[in-house]
């Protein structure tokens, strides 16, 4: 996708040096923009846990190459340990998002399946970058299911499609195309009208800033609106599907999504709304059964409710919200139950949000 007319990916290998990997520093967006660079283990568990980069397929990607530069810093003495001491580290830095451990646990599989070959580091990061271009063919895929029920619904009204996305599940949130965003964009270029109600206006305004952005860059029609505001439009008609992403979707489709994403599918089945989840596969959690008892959720700084970060024509400034000794609560997922999802868009397809049906599209989740 695009900033300013230039094509980025949101993660690549330094052109010059392969030993330092890029993002785009996405604390800063949409004011500013700024390139971070990873060197070692800690520079990729700080830039996850500070959220430079964010999203599920993209902390995954990270991850990936977090391995590798573990690789990299390797003197000698137990691969194995140093590996797995690694992976642990990672993976701590985020909890809810299962795309981290699945490509943490993918890489130290690879190496220590590879380690007598030549040119180890090398191989190594060629598997990273597999997977990195198998997220992008993912997203690609997503968006080419979720087009069809796009296309679906412009036969019968005629119109613009009405879409409402929660959080960015957009391609900042992955590599290139996103996965709620990816029909979005597809449609888009297709030439069917859409436009999108962009929120997640707290507790991280991810919608506000990083969604609008986006569509924004891509001449995408969007309008940013309060956290509170889909059910009212939902009431009045306004809404012709939801779209949201997911950062872990258990075995019998129940999806952990950013904190709101309930409240969405609430007021979508109240109103006769499709919602639908964009997955990849690297985001299903096949152990797991009921998400409301088994995913974790990640608990953040207060400061993040407490106070608000905005742009004052110059620069970027943070103010308080709130009274300064009142406690603060701040879950930054929930999850929403598979009885409240019309299907799940995901690269191999469209399917309904239970065991059954996500097994026959990925029969490699069957115990
Ligand atoms: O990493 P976060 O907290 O920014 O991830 C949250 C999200 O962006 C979403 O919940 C998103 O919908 C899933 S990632 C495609």
């Amino acid at each position: 996708m695009h900033i300013d007319g230039k094509h980025y990916h949101t993660i690549w290998v330094k052109e010059d040096d392969s030993k330092i990997i890029q993002v785009i520093d996405q604390r800063l967006l949409p004011f500013r923009f700024g390139i971070y660079d990873l060197k070692t283990v800690e520079d990729t568990y700080f830039a996850i846990r500070e959220m430079i980069v964010r999203g599920a397929p993209l902390i995954g990607v990270t991850a990936a190459y977090g391995m590798y530069l573990a690789l990299l810093e390797f003197t000698g003495g137990d691969l194995k340990k140093h590996l797995h001491e690694k992976a642990d580290y990672l993976k701590s830095s985020r909890p809810t998002a299962v795309n981290l451990a699945f490509a943490v646990d993918q890489m130290v599989d690879f190496v220590l399946e590879h380690r007598l070959v030549d040119d180890l580091a090398g191989k190594t990061l060629q598997k990273a970058n597999q997977l990195k271009a198998s997220e992008i063919d993912f997203g690609d895929k997503i968006g080419e299911t979720g087009l069809t029920i796009i296309e679906e619904l412009y036969k019968k009204k005629g119109d613009t499609i009405n879409i409402l996305t929660h959080c960015n599940a957009g391609w900042l949130a992955c590599i290139d195309w996103g996965t709620a965003t990816a029909p979005v964009y597809k449609a888009h270029l297709q030439g069917i009208p859409v436009h999108v109600w962009v929120d997640e206006t707290r507790p991280r305004n991810q919608g506000a800033r990083l969604t609008a952005y986006e569509l924004g860059q891509e001449g995408v029609p969007h309008t940013v609106i309060t956290d509170n505001t889909g059910g009212h439009l939902m009431q009045h008609g306004l809404v012709d599907m939801v779209i949201v992403g997911s950062d872990r979707t258990t075995i019998n489709g129940d999806v952990a999504n950013k904190i709101g994403t309930y409240l969405k599918a609430l007021a979508a089945n109240d109103n006769s709304v499709p919602f639908y989840v964009a997955l990849p596969s690297s985001t299903f959690d096949p152990d797991l059964e009921d998400g409301i008892r088994d995913i974790p959720i990640e608990e953040r700084n207060a400061a993040e409710v407490a106070e608000i970060e905005g742009w004052d024509g110059s620069e970027t400034r943070t103010v308080r919200l709130i009274p300064e000794k009142s406690k603060v609560a701040n879950f930054g997922f929930d999850v929403t139950p598979a009885r409240l999802v019309t299907g799940l868009i995901t690269e191999r397809g469209l399917c309904e949000a239970n065991k059954q049906s996500i097994q026959y599209l990925f029969p490699e989740f069957k115990k």
